[in-house]
């Protein structure tokens, strides 16, 4: 299995869109489903073009042969929480498992370094045991629960909040 890591670049921008559609529908652990985000082909083309060279917010995907089949964001917050990233991470089903999204979070931790983040944050479904899995394996502590963070069907769901101190 050949995968590459690497930016996403405006000519992506189909392509992931596409792809998170796919993840959406297979899997209940991210904020959306089958339908995929509402954004346009230019609007993400846009927006990956506007962070192309950001010390703030980048944008991996994870390919093989060419087709995305996985991604990985960090997100820096504003003013008083510049200090602190929002993290996410997703890889398609056939490829769990493999170390994909492990590669992924660790060139997250390196941009968050060279970019002098000091947190990185995230919040995973309490029963996302093989999530919960790979960010312990790096270092992200639980710091709380929602209790209900997702409805889904009538259902609530509880999601951990997870961080990481960057040295
Ligand atoms: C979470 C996700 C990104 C992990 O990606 P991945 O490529 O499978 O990750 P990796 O292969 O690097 O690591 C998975 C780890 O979980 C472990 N694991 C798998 N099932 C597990 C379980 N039931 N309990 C505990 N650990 C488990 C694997 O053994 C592996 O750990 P290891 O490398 O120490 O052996 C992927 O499962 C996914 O996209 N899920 C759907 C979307 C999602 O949940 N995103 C996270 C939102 S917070």
């Amino acid at each position: 299995m050949g995968i590459i890591i690497e930016k996403a670049t405006c000519e992506d921008s189909a392509g992931i869109l596409q792809y998170l559609k796919q993840i959406g529908a297979e899997t209940d652990n991210l904020t959306f489903g089958a339908e995929g985000l509402p954004f346009t082909n230019e609007s993400e083309a846009a927006y990956i073009s506007q962070i192309e060279n950001s010390c703030d917010d980048i944008m991996l995907i994870a390919k093989e042969d060419g087709k995305i089949v996985g991604n990985a964001s960090l997100s820096r917050l504003p003013r008083r929480m510049k200090h602190r990233g929002d993290f996410g991470v997703s890889v398609l089903k056939e490829y769990w498992n493999k170390g994909i999204g492990g590669q992924l979070l660790l060139e997250i931790i390196k941009f968050a370094k060279q970019n002098s983040f000091e947190v990185i944050d995230l919040q995973v479904r309490s029963d996302n045991l093989s999530a919960i899995h790979l960010y312990e394996k790096f270092g992200f502590k639980k710091i709380g629960t929602h209790p209900a963070f997702f409805k889904i069907g009538g259902k609530e769901i509880s999601f951990d909040y997870m961080c990481l101190r960057i040295q």
